[in-house]
């Protein structure tokens, strides 16, 4: 079968390889011309674990070419997907969805033969409708469908989510579109992955109550995780013990700094302004974009006090390691780091920093932060250290070394990735999330 991907980003690039690799013949097509002829020459535009091994082996396979001509790339295609950017727009956080529409547009002026179109952006409720609307208005004589397919792809994990899913998601209105999908994931189909078929309107809902859920999950273990700080509890044994109810299930409750990246944030928000046009309010959703918002400046705070408060920190040194918001990925988008940096910067303290992969982008984010090439560089005479991102080059740091670089042996383990008892031992004062 024959499918075009319309949009190379993350999710464009994951998909259209993973579906190569399942046999299909793919065409990712992206306007920008500079990212094509990257692909071409075998460079990833962005960092994702296995992506480039996967995309050049179903490249020399024949299965998986790229272009920038949308019309050229769709021809003949069964299945087009739509995986273009779907950033929160300024001022009211609802998703702009223009992207989504021009190529809307352009493919019912191009399209050539039957199709189902996929929307796989992330996008509101009613977004299905308007691409079908549009679609009819190009005045296109060739029979199409619309169909809804959300993606779980975390970034980092991204292609063993798509290849092993824990379900997948199809809102279509007709069997044809039904049909269609059925075959394109075929392939997962056979390894029993489950097919949830529902309407388009539903599917396009469950992507937000997806993240928006576990978005709830997150902010409600950070706040269990101050409470455990107050009352002198653990959290990682309150997670541990909720977790093992399976009404409640252990995934999704490590308490940090604040869930960052390129989906909870915009999605969430997207999800509150979907709630406030429908004027049904989701007061839990509101709670939980406020919240975790002042935790990103709360984690900075913290820090500031290990230096003795706001008030006796400026000219001291304080180190960050790991920038991005979650490990083995270069996004900086809503990364806690950011707000950390900030309040650090703010209060006159002089802040280094190292970030396996997520430095170049962070540069211009935290101008008055120096990026070092090195964790012990980036530490050296620090009066403390924090773990904001827990990438696996933090969890077994020679600490013998780290403090005799530093002015004082104080770590602000944001991640708990240390066990307090170890770190108290080797000489360390030590303060992590929700376990002291
Ligand atoms: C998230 C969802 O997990 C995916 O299923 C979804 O497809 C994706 O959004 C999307 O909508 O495209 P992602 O943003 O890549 O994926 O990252 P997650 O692994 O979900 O982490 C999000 C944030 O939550 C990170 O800042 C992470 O550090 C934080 N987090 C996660 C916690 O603080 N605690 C946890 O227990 C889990």
């Amino acid at each position: 079968m024959k499918i075009a991907m319309v949009g190379s980003g993350y999710v464009g690039l994951v998909s259209g390889a993973c579906f190569a690799d399942f046999g299909h013949d793919v065409v990712c097509i992206d306007k920008d011309q500079s990212k094509i002829d990257r692909l071409h020459e075998g460079v990833m535009p962005i960092y994702e674990p296995g992506l480039d091994a996967l995309v050049e082996s179903n490249v020399k396979a024949g299965r998986l070419s790229f272009t920038t001509s949308l019309a050229e790339g769709i021809k003949d295609a069964a299945a087009i997907f739509i995986a273009v950017g779907t950033p929160s727009r300024r001022g009211d956080g609802h998703a702009d969805l223009s992207f989504v529409y021009a190529v809307a547009e352009e493919v019912g002026e191009s399209l050539a033969n039957d199709a189902v179109v996929v929307t796989k952006s992330t996008v509101p409720v009613g977004t299905g409708d308007e691409v079908e609307r549009i679609l009819k208005d190009s005045g296109t004589t060739h029979k199409f469908s619309v169909v809804s397919n959300p993606e779980f792809l975390r970034e980092g994990a991204a292609i063993g989510d798509f290849k092993h899913p824990d379900r997948i998601v199809i809102g279509a209105e007709d069997d044809f579109g039904r049909d269609v999908m059925h075959e394109v994931y075929r392939p997962l189909f056979l390894n029993e992955s489950p097919i949830l078929f529902t309407e388009r309107r539903t599917s396009e809902l469950i992507k937000y109550a997806a993240n928006a859920f576990l978005a709830t999950k997150i902010t409600f273990i950070n706040e269990m995780a101050d409470l455990c700080e107050k009352v002198g509890a653990n959290v990682q044994d309150v997670s541990r013990g909720i977790g093992m109810d399976n009404r409640i299930g252990s995934k999704f409750l490590h308490a940090g700094p604040g869930y960052g990246g390129s989906c909870f944030p915009k999605d969430t928000l997207a999800l509150l302004k979907t709630a406030e046009d429908y004027d049904s309010p989701t007061r839990i959703v509101e709670a939980v974009v406020k919240t975790n918002e002042s935790r990103k400046r709360a984690m900075g705070r913290k820090v500031l006090d290990a230096l003795g408060g706001a008030e006796n920190a400026r000219g001291k040194k304080a180190a960050l390691l790991g920038l991005t918001f979650k490990p083995n990925t270069d996004d900086m988008r809503d990364s806690p780091a950011i707000a950390v940096a900030q309040t650090l910067t703010d209060a006159g303290v002089i802040v280094s920093a190292y970030d396996p992969e997520g430095m170049e982008i962070a540069k211009p984010l935290m101008p008055d932060v120096t990026m070092c090439d090195n964790p012990y560089t980036a530490i050296e005479g620090a009066d403390v250290v924090t773990i904001v991102t827990e990438w696996d080059a933090f969890r077994a740091l020679d600490l013998n070394r780290v403090k005799e670089l530093v002015a004082a042996p104080v770590m602000i383990d944001l991640r708990n990735i240390y066990n307090p008892e170890d770190m108290r031992s080797a000489g360390f004062t030590y303060a992590s999330i929700g376990r002291n």
